[in-house]
């Protein structure tokens, strides 16, 4: 017996290296080119549910403090994440919206009914003018979206003139005389919104026929096309073999826009929240996970007819579905935000940061109170969520260069199916310091892991950041101390240009390292 522990002791030491090194991610620093657009790290605002009106903008006269209506907390909070780009009026709200009711006096503004979303009035108190003053307070760059279902041709490309025009024109006389002198700046417009469905029912061959007809009047800098949906490749073939059969069609067409939404069991019965077993928890990661060939896919197309790069694939939506919070009305998409939806956020933005050659933009839906939210307010409180700590976390890789990665670990399994446990994406900034984001999908294990780095000599400094809670389900909740939030993470060691690190269950690890 003695002799018999004695062969189990020395196996399980013995084999203690052989198992630590199960877990290897190698990045390759010597084969970096592309660079991890800023804009990546975007978000999205329609007017649904409590996302604008109780939201980002309580009104002017409200109690809770506000610049021109717009709270200030919710301000401070998200520059924070140093916000690049936020898309708005929608969504499929967006297909609806009558600009010229959002301009003007507030209180000669016309009471119309949001049909998509809960049939409720939209008094357009929040407008063109409202938005922008936001975006400057954010100091983000707008990314407005035209109604091209049941607006008219003229009507897009008037607002294109009343938002970014410097000359004198009816129309921008109409913007001064609304108290905006001088123009915006506004890049980024996109010529409708998922016109499959909620934008207009089209099929590709119509939809691409009218975005050109659209996009030839519209008179900006960077124009993002309404994309099929997910799994519909030959929408995006449809639109890229006939977009370049146009006479310099990179200027009609810079971007295809990509939506994509994680949801946990089905689109009937989405699951809740924050109530869920390990099995959701599991589907969550994997439909997370599944997003990248799909990805992948669309991309071999875009490469196919547009090998020079030109048009760019914007994924400005994205991010957890669940069922709406109990007792919510079921048109406001209001949902709870955990430990999951952190590991969702790390794995999708692993997975973009990864694409970045093709993917230069995404837009998180819905920034606060909507879907997968960076903010939740209650009155006047408000949380930040896990994910708002994965954005914040994540901040250091816009605009850096993306280091690929490969991963070989141990598979995270549930039933009959299994995954990669880790998920990872790493960049080195304008400084040369390297940035790597790495997160353990596996809510039970710890992951002893080396992370080998070719093209690095030694590791001169190192800094770890760790996001993770007790409980899969941990979240943040009003008027009580938070659950999950970032702290200082240290259980690495340094071996010359390698790490050893143990990356705990359900966790999102940052480490910031210098080296030659
Ligand atoms: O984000 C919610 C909705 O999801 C958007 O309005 C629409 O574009 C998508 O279907």
């Amino acid at each position: 017996m003695k002799h018999f522990l004695k062969l189990i002791f020395f196996l399980l030491f013995s084999l203690q290296p052989i198992l630590a090194q199960q877990n290897i991610i190698t990045l390759h620093l010597d084969k970096s080119k592309d660079t991890i657009s800023k804009h990546i790290y975007g978000h999205f605002a329609e007017h649904l549910g409590r996302g604008i009106y109780d939201g980002f903008y309580v009104g002017k006269d409200s109690e809770i403090p506000n610049i021109n209506g717009i709270r200030t907390d919710i301000v401070e909070a998200l520059k924070e994440l140093d916000i690049p780009v936020l898309r708005w009026p929608g969504g499929c709200f967006a297909e609806q919206y009558q600009w010229k009711d959002g301009i003007g006096p507030v209180d000669q503004r016309p009471l119309v009914v949001n049909t998509f979303w809960g049939g409720v009035t939209e008094d357009n108190s929040f407008g063109t003018h409202e938005f922008l003053e936001l975006c400057e307070l954010l100091d983000t760059e707008p990314y407005i979206a035209v109604n091209i279902a049941s607006g008219t041709v003229k009507d897009a490309y008037q607002w294109i003139e009343y938002v970014t025009s410097n000359t004198d024109s009816e129309i921008t006389r109409l913007r001064k005389k609304n108290g905006r002198e001088q123009p915006w700046d506004v890049k980024f417009w996109g010529i409708g919104n998922e016109n499959w469905g909620c934008g207009g029912s089209m099929d590709a061959d119509y939809y691409t026929d009218v975005f050109k007809r659209f996009s030839t009047y519209c008179n900006a800098e960077y124009k993002i096309a309404s994309g099929g949906v997910f799994d519909d490749l030959e929408w995006t073939r449809t639109f890229m073999s006939e977009i370049k059969e146009v006479p310099n069609f990179i200027d009609i067409a810079h971007g295809m826009s990509y939506h994509y939404y994680t949801i946990a069991n089905n689109w009937e019965v989405k699951g809740s929240s924050t109530d869920f077993e390990e099995s959701e928890w599991f589907s969550s990661m994997y439909n997370t996970l599944k997003m990248e060939a799909n990805l992948k896919d669309h991309i071999a197309i875009m490469d196919e007819y547009d090998p020079d790069n030109n048009i760019a694939l914007i994924a400005d939506e994205w991010g957890t579905w669940y069922d709406v919070e109990p007792g919510t009305n079921p048109g406001f998409l209001y949902q709870q935000n955990t430990m999951r939806d952190a590991l969702v956020a790390a794995i999708g933005l692993n997975i973009f940061n990864n694409n970045s050659r093709r993917i230069k933009m995404a837009n998180i839906a819905q920034t606060v109170n909507v879907l997968q939210a960076m903010i939740l307010t209650k009155g006047s409180q408000m949380v930040k969520t896990p994910t708002f700590y994965v954005f914040k976390m994540y901040k250091i890789h816009q605009d850096a260069i993306q280091i690929p990665s490969e991963i070989s670990s141990m598979n995270y399994s549930v039933k009959e199916d299994e995954i990669p446990s880790l998920s990872v994406s790493a960049s080195r900034d304008k400084n040369g310091v390297i940035h790597i984001t790495v997160a353990n999908l596996n809510p039970k294990d710890d992951l002893e892991t080396m992370i080998d780095i070719k093209g690095l000599l030694d590791i001169k400094g190192l800094e770890g950041e760790i996001l993770t809670a007790k409980t899969m389900n941990a979240y943040n909740d009003f008027g009580k101390a938070e659950k999950v939030q970032a702290s200082e993470f240290k259980n690495y060691e340094i071996k010359e240009a390698a790490i050893n690190i143990n990356i705990p269950s359900k966790s999102v690890v940052l480490l910031t390292l210098n080296g030659n």
